[in-house]
């Protein structure tokens, strides 16, 4: 009896916020493999802020999900049947499995890993594409130099709260920014950024003059919006902005709101640069160990939000946008 495959395809393109209606929850038989594939069961999957792009149509760094298609994801899972030489049953992979209960891939973007060093879910987290994303953003990008000034948005997330803690490992200052008192107490207190702001009851400005009295030399970007506007007037010479993400406008009807405060680039001869962390793959192994290292010396701590339920994808992708997630948020599909 072959296995019953539960998936969420996109049904359509989302205006705003996605709703349940662009969505359809669908059952299938999973088909026999061909030969080199492998299917995989998933047993956690990565709900990234990311994926509304995806949604759209239009030009962007990957092609849109089409409408009737299981909805990309990125997973781990483990391999229950296997026609690649590369796989054994058991094995532990990552992989963009999408939102799904099995998966056949044919293996070349599939990474095993091993769950002796860290729990699965951290391979989707610290150890994956968000900790690879912070460590390239702020190490390439950003030219980060020790005894610098670092400024993060959106601190407590995935990204943010990695890149914090490498910051802080390179001996820079480094101060976040957050939504709310818990949040903010966590990046300082159990994470040791130097300072956090918290961009729903303190104004942004004077906070940040009061933590960075002699300005930003870099500021890592995950909102954009007017705190990517308020950061840019008070960068320092030479400063590097990192654009790597703008959750703040996402899921606007409206066109996205552009940086008003962009001459202060020019008078303070700053750079402004985007990064998409997949152009770095070819590194990612090498990034992953000097990262485990750094956990294995309680300098770098992963926090993850797991939901569980496949079904409750829909709202629980949702929470990204409401601020509701507290670490990287993992949808928890099956137990083992
Ligand atoms: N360039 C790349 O290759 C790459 C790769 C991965 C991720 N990214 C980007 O990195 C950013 C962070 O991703 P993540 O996976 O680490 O997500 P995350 O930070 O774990 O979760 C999203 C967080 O964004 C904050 N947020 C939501 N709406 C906001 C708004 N209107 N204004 C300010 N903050 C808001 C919320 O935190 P608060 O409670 O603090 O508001 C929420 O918890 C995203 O922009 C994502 O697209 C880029």
């Amino acid at each position: 009896m072959p296995q019953i495959n539960h998936q969420f395809r996109l049904a359509q393109r989302p205006v705003g916020l996605p709703k349940r209606s662009d969505w359809n929850y669908m059952e299938e038989p999973v088909r026999p493999l061909a030969e080199g594939e492998i299917l995989v069961k998933v047993l956690y999957i990565s709900l990234d802020p990311a994926m509304r792009g995806w949604m759209n149509d239009g030009r962007s760094y990957v092609p849109p999900v089409g409408i009737g298609e299981v909805m990309r994801a990125g997973a781990a899972g483990r391999v229950m049947e296997s026609k690649n030489p590369g796989f054994a049953v058991g094995d532990t992979v990552t992989g963009l499995f999408g939102i799904q209960e099995y998966a056949i891939a044919d293996g070349k973007a599939v990474t095993k890993v091993d769950t002796k060093f860290a729990p699965l879910p951290v391979y989707l987290s610290t150890l994956g594409m968000p900790g690879m994303t912070a460590y390239f953003g702020l190490l390439e990008t950003g030219e980060l130099k020790t005894g610098e000034t670092v400024v993060i948005s959106g601190a407590a997330g995935a990204v943010g709260a990695v890149a914090g803690q490498i910051a802080k490992i390179k001996g820079c200052t480094v101060v976040g920014i957050a939504g709310g008192a818990e949040k903010c107490r966590y990046i300082v207190k159990e994470l040791g950024f130097d300072a956090a702001i918290d961009y729903k009851s303190e104004d942004v400005r004077k906070a940040l003059h009061q933590h960075c009295p002699n300005g930003v030399d870099v500021y890592f970007d995950n909102v954009g919006g007017d705190i990517l506007d308020t950061v840019l007037a008070q960068i320092r010479r030479g400063a590097r902005i990192v654009i790597c993400g703008a959750i703040s406008q996402y899921n606007n009807t409206t066109p996205v709101q552009g940086p008003s405060n962009y001459l202060s680039l020019l008078v303070n001869r700053a750079s402004m640069k985007g990064m998409i962390v997949f152009d770095h793959a070819a590194r990612y192994g090498q990034a992953a160990r000097e990262m485990a290292g750094w956990m294995a010396e309680g300098k770098l701590k992963s926090r993850e939000d797991i939901v569980a339920g496949l079904e409750t994808f829909p709202d629980t992708l949702l929470k990204l946008f409401r601020g509701e997630n507290f670490g990287k948020l993992v949808l928890k599909v099956a137990e083992s």
